[in-house]
């Protein structure tokens, strides 16, 4: 929508941060070639790990994890500070202007408390997609530590899953293209064989069998999501070389929702 090119939102998954991977120097292609990518990034290892070291137990629900008033902390720390600086700091390294901003700034992602049993998480989100359009037009490649500022009042910060807050993104932006970077192949079956393809009446199906479990579970929905704005969405390894280049130059990679 901004600027010239299309919008690429890219999710790059926690889990393969520090991975031999070639991520960093795709985006940083993608942006030279004229296209528009966003990153958000997660970081659910390198929180689990910090919370260690603090004393502080990690719990899942449906792959979403329940954040107290304070984990709500360690969690903005994290993702908001180290592991968005440390994008920040590899974009650059490789050329790409890169300016890292959280969901709970200039008013870009507004949360809903949806699921009190799961604490301070925003269940849904609203999205402005202001401050990411300006950053693109500035030419710079927004990087997005998913946090969000609560509607309700006193406007508590809240955790976002970073696959949510792409999706919601993604849509919201117009984007072209959702791709995921994640650890696995992409979506696998029951005996372990990668689903080329999951249409939307199977992805609810899928989760009730216990088939797609855990952190798959958002990322699958909020595929789905943004494939309802006209978003193409796919799942791919981000630990394999060129894996985001690949995709977008159209290889069969990984699994496209919808
Ligand atoms: N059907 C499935 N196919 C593939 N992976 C699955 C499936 N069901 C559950 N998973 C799990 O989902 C994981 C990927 O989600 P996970 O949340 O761990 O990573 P990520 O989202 O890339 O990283 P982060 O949460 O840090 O952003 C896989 O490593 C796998 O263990
Ligand atoms: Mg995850």
């Amino acid at each position: 929508m901004a600027g010239q090119g299309s919008i690429v939102l890219v999710k790059i998954g926690g889990s393969t941060l520090g991975a031999q991977d070639t991520a960093i120097a795709d985006v940083a292609a993608l942006r030279r070639e004229g296209r528009q990518p966003i990153v958000v990034h997660g970081g659910g290892a390198m929180i689990s790990d910090w919370m260690g070291r603090l004393g502080v137990k990690s719990e899942f629900v449906d792959g979403l994890r329940v954040t107290d008033e304070v984990s709500v902390e360690v969690v903005a720390a994290v993702l908001a500070g180290a592991v968005n600086k440390r994008l920040v700091q590899e974009l650059s390294a490789v050329g790409a202007l890169a300016s890292g901003i959280s969901g709970a700034d200039g008013g870009l992602l507004e949360g809903r408390v949806d699921r009190p049993e799961l604490g301070r998480v925003a269940a849904s989100l609203k999205v402005d997609p202001t401050p990411l359009l300006r950053l693109l037009d500035d030419g710079c490649v927004p990087v997005v530590a998913p946090l969000a500022l609560d509607g309700a009042e006193g406007r508590n910060l809240l955790n976002v899953n970073a696959d949510t807050a792409a999706g919601a993104i993604a849509a919201a932006v117009g984007a072209d293209w959702l791709v995921f970077l994640t650890d696995v192949d992409g979506v696998l079956d029951a005996s372990g064989g990668l689903l080329r393809r999951v249409p939307p009446e199977r992805v609810e199906q899928l989760i009730g069998d216990g088939v797609i479990d855990g952190g798959m579970i958002p990322k699958v929905r909020a595929c789905l999501a943004a494939a309802e704005a006209g978003v193409r969405g796919r799942i791919v390894n981000g630990t394999r070389p060129n894996a985001l280049a690949a995709c977008l130059d159209g290889a069969e990679t990984g699994t496209a929702i919808g």
